[in-house]
């Protein structure tokens, strides 16, 4: 998987640069080009000529020192993978902020390559929070974060911060590469938000959902190489090569993806869909002096049921069930009465979990019983550990060879 892979490894100033040395000559004993780039920091640590002995070339460190003008752009458009071991703070602010500073952070910035960054400094650096929020911004655009191990520092000290094994860095790089394009070919809708239902011509009935889950899930699949269209309810950034249809309504969002699903390999419903509406919606503006209003709602339409009971052959239907009491029981049963592949449970009344926060926490039910648990992370993981048992699932069934593009 290794072989013929052409990976830009990046190495930045902390007493962890040495075992870049390793990475280098366990990815080229693999089989891949390796590309070394130092910044300045890092050649405080370790010398230009161990690196270059042991990567695929020469180590670059320069904008303007090498033989290319533009040696960032080459490096970001050729490369396969970059991975950053060991990254320091300064990288991580620079990356986040998209500060071009020196010729990695350029290289950076000009590629759509995956990026994993293996964090490693002392402890009270890698939980300050400054630091904590550059690496969620970097997990939330999709860059793959090797979080370091605790254990010895410099300095003697003893802590969190220590750069992950060679043997773990060289194994996340292979697992980015493997799922690098496991969902092309395939068109994946994903709805997202939470939907707003008119009581008048100002007022709605909503609910918490930022969207940023849904939206989590539509830039993994892109990463992947579906075809996504995101049914959303919020004006959130559009993932690069997501369509994005724009929703308020049940009714809407419903309409929307009863056109979509029967072109969808895999449907993700991740929107918090209201499950009552106004059966009277007010012309104009309920005014104060006109009383209290008596609103009578309705149930809306369950978009999933109905996708369910529609669902084409092969079609991977995956549902979330939002939850504050008896989790899998609940979950187990919305999966059986929506006829779902997958659901996604969230126990939204724990710290950290569901709605409006960066990250969650899930346990994913299959209809086959199969329950995995994941822990609170960011929601690019959750999004990652959804479509990997996705891909599991289309694996599984006895979808036409000619459809399945899926290999894992
Ligand atoms: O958007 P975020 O702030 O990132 O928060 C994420 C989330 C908490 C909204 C998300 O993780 C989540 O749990 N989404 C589903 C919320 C929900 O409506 O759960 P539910 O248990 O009420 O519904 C079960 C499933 O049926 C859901 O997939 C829902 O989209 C769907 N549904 C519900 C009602 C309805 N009328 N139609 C539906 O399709």
């Amino acid at each position: 998987m290794l072989a013929g892979k052409r990976i830009v490894l990046g190495v930045t100033g902390g007493i962890a640069a040495y075992k870049a040395v390793e990475v280098s000559r366990r990815l080229v004993d693999a089989g891949a080009h390796v590309v070394p780039v130092m910044t300045a920091g890092a050649e405080h640590f370790i010398g230009r000529t161990t690196l270059s002995a042991l990567a695929s070339e020469p180590v670059q460190t320069s904008l303007w020192d090498e033989a290319s003008p533009i040696p960032h752009t080459l490096l970001g458009q050729t490369a396969d993978l970059i991975v950053v071991a060991p990254a320091t703070a300064r990288l991580l602010a620079a990356y986040a902020a998209g500060l071009s500073t020196d010729l990695l952070t350029n290289v950076l910035l000009a590629t759509r390559a995956p990026v994993v960054v293996c964090p490693a400094m002392h402890t009270e650096m890698w939980e300050h929070p400054a630091v904590q929020a550059n690496v969620a911004t970097l997990r939330s655009r999709g860059v793959h974060i090797v979080e370091p191990e605790e254990g010895r520092l410099a300095g003697g000290d003893v802590g969190a911060g220590r750069l992950a094994a060679p043997e773990r860095i060289v194994a996340a790089i292979e697992a980015v590469l493997s799922a690098g394009d496991d969902l092309a070919g395939l068109h994946v809708v994903v709805s997202a938000g939470g939907t707003r239902e008119p009581i008048d011509a100002v007022r709605v009935i909503a609910n918490r959902s930022s969207g940023k889950q849904g939206y989590a899930v539509a830039a993994e699949a892109a990463a992947r190489g579906a075809r996504v269209t995101l049914v959303s309810t919020v004006d959130l950034p559009v993932p690069g090569g997501v369509v994005v249809r724009t929703v308020e309504t049940a009714a809407q969002m419903q309409a929307a993806l009863t056109e979509l699903a029967p072109s969808a390999d895999v449907i993700v419903m991740a929107a918090a869909v209201a499950d009552f509406r106004p059966v009277v919606v007010a012309a104009g503006k309920l005014k104060k002096d006109q009383g209290i209003p008596q609103i009578v709602l309705e149930p809306t339409p369950d978009i999933l049921a109905g996708l369910g009971a529609s669902k084409p052959a092969g079609q991977v239907l995956v549902g979330f069930a939002a939850e504050t009491s008896d989790l899998l029981a609940n979950a187990e049963s919305k999966l059986q009465r929506k006829n779902l592949d997958l659901i996604v449970a969230n126990d939204v009344a724990a710290p950290g979990v569901g709605f409006q926060h960066d990250t969650n926490a899930v346990t994913l039910v299959q209809r086959g019983g199969e329950v995995d648990t994941i822990a609170l992370t960011d929601k690019r993981s959750i999004a990652r550990a959804i479509l990997t048992i996705v891909v599991g699932i289309r694996a599984a069934s006895t979808i036409p060879n000619s459809k399945r593009s899926l290999t894992k």
